[in-house]
């Protein structure tokens, strides 16, 4: 099991009390930063297609970008709908010709492949991962990229076993699967979508988000390593109206999709009528419930967990907090110690709680959501830690005792802001967890396994965590309700998306 949000940060003693003085002083860590020096990045990266590297019909490129200083890492490829075409035709030819025909043992052996030479350069990955994304090292280095190297693992292992997931039925691949995922986990969802597809025998067309395309290339130059035969996996880079493309393609038997909301149902419309099988991943506003009963310093460090670290950059963030009255007063006055030690800054110090956040648009966004809450009349607590004045950092924020109907607990914000209600009752909490647009995950702090149950089976979320949170493994299906999006990825379920059955 990996922890999205490592440990590690538990062991730091963050302060010590001056008795003399009667304050609280920061311990001042030394600066830890990560090496660059072993990494390798191009200049300027082409389209993956067809097993070569190709330029761009239209000869256009963008910039990717690192968040945390502004600065240009390479130029990107602008993939057209030409561009798309040709993918989808390479992936075409290679399943008609290669990949159906090969057992499930060989497919296997391709992914398995795949996953040993990701874990041999997972400190290079990791490093990548930060600099185009801005996420703290530690999140990287401890989560994401080992987490992809297991989804590949896990889902090599079933290539071969199809028929005893699915006993007495008859399974068939898809064909081709166009796949467009977002920047908050751009290797992993990359290993998320890819994984189950091939190992259930389709080809792949993935488009990743256009501020954090670098892994995804990466993964495409371990792919050419492997071996795999060229066009089963194509990586196209580009914007939105590349990813449009992939949806629309008349060629392309499944879309995966993981990102904003409105996406999502842009993309239903356009899948709707089509024989195009189709699997969302979308928002969510989660809620953490604490009962007076729990383990109050595990819970308070399990909020922060759930929406401080990683920027709040989460689908299933555990952006709504409920706590019960008889202890809201000493759980505030925890997560507001906790939070002033946070440390945000320089995403490669592996010291670093909270990197940057991943671009200029989300954090205006972030912004504006803060300026709302103001303007609502909230009580807002903004952490004092220091902040670096160059990049685009956010402080770690509560909205304090907002009501159920602020824009702020009914929308989901993707950065470190926390809404903060209290409740009296479990039918109370209950009703309120559940009042929001969407389902994607939970999380419940209590001592009685009765509450946990009782709450697991009422509330209305794909996942729900009991005295832990943002906890991943690729053996358990993760996916949500209502606008929260359909279909389950990980585990057996996961296979179950890319699958006739
Ligand atoms: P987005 O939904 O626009 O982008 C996600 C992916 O979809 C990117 O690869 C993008 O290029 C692609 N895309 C954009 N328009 C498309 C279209 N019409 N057809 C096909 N593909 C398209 O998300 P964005 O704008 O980066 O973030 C906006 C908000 O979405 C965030 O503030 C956050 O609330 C939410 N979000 C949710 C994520 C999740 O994991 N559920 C991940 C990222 C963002
Ligand atoms: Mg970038």
């Amino acid at each position: 099991m990996s922890d999205v949000f490592g440990l590690t940060s538990q062991i730091k003693i963050m302060s010590k009390k001056d008795t003399k003085q009667n304050e609280t002083v920061s311990w001042e860590l030394s600066p830890a930063p990560e090496s660059k020096g072993h990494i390798s990045l191009k200049p300027k990266y082409d389209l993956f297609i067809n097993g070569k590297w190709v330029k761009p019909s239209g000869g256009k490129y963008f910039d990717s970008i690192n968040p945390a200083t502004e600065e240009k890492l390479a130029e990107i490829a602008y993939a057209s709908e030409a561009d798309v075409d040709k993918a989808v035709k390479a992936a075409r030819e290679a399943y008609t010709n290669v990949w159906s025909k090969l057992s499930g043992r060989e497919r296997g052996k391709y992914i398995f492949r795949i996953a040993r030479l990701i874990q041999e350069r997972a400190r290079e990955f990791a490093v990548i991962e930060t600099l185009d994304g801005g996420k703290a090292i530690r999140e990287s280095r401890d989560v994401d990229v080992p987490l992809a190297a297991n989804h590949f693992f896990y889902y090599a292992g079933w290539a071969d076993k199809l028929e005893y997931a699915f006993p007495n039925r008859k399974v068939e691949s898809l064909g081709v699967a166009g796949q467009i995922i977002p920047w908050n986990f751009p290797l992993l969802m990359a290993a998320w979508k890819i994984a189950p597809a091939l190992a259930c025998g389709n080809t792949v067309v993935l488009k990743p988000a256009e501020t954090t395309s670098l892994t995804a290339l990466k993964l495409a130059e371990i792919i050419e390593e492997s071996g795999l035969p060229a066009g089963v996996v194509n990586i196209v880079t580009g914007y939105g109206d590349t990813g449009a493309a992939i949806v629309n393609h008349p060629d392309v038997n499944k879309v995966a999709f993981t990102g904003s909301t409105n996406v999502g149902k842009i993309i239903q419309r356009a899948v709707a009528g089509t024989n195009k099988k189709l699997t969302l991943e979308l928002g969510g506003k989660s809620a953490n419930i604490i009962f007076e009963d729990a383990p109050i310093d595990q819970a308070v460090e399990g909020i922060v967990n759930g929406i401080f670290f990683n920027q709040g950059h989460v689908c299933c963030a555990g952006s709504r907090l409920f706590v019960q009255e008889g202890v809201a007063d000493e759980v505030i006055q925890k997560l507001k110690d906790r939070m002033d030690h946070l440390y945000i800054g320089d995403p490669m110090d592996k010291n670093t709680d909270i990197g940057a956040i991943n671009s200029k648009e989300q954090f205006d966004t972030i912004r504006k959501y803060i300026k709302i809450g103001k303007a609502e009349g909230n009580e807002i607590y903004e952490s004092n830690c220091p902040v670096p004045s160059k990049g685009y950092f956010c402080r770690p924020t509560l909205i304090l005792d907002v009501a159920q109907s602020s824009t702020l607990v009914q929308e989901e914000i993707f950065g470190p802001v926390l809404t903060v209600q209290t409740f009296r009752t479990v039918d109370e909490v209950i009703q309120k967890a559940n009042n929001t647009p969407y389902g994607l995950a939970a999380g419940v702090w209590t001592d009685k396994g009765s509450k946990i149950f009782n709450l697991t089976t009422k509330l209305r979320a794909g996942v729900v965590w009991a005295n832990t949170y943002n906890r991943f493994d690729p053996v358990s299906p993760f996916g949500g309700y209502k606008e929260s999006g359909f279909g389950r990825e990980g585990g057996k379920h996961g296979l179950e998306a890319y699958l006739k059955i």
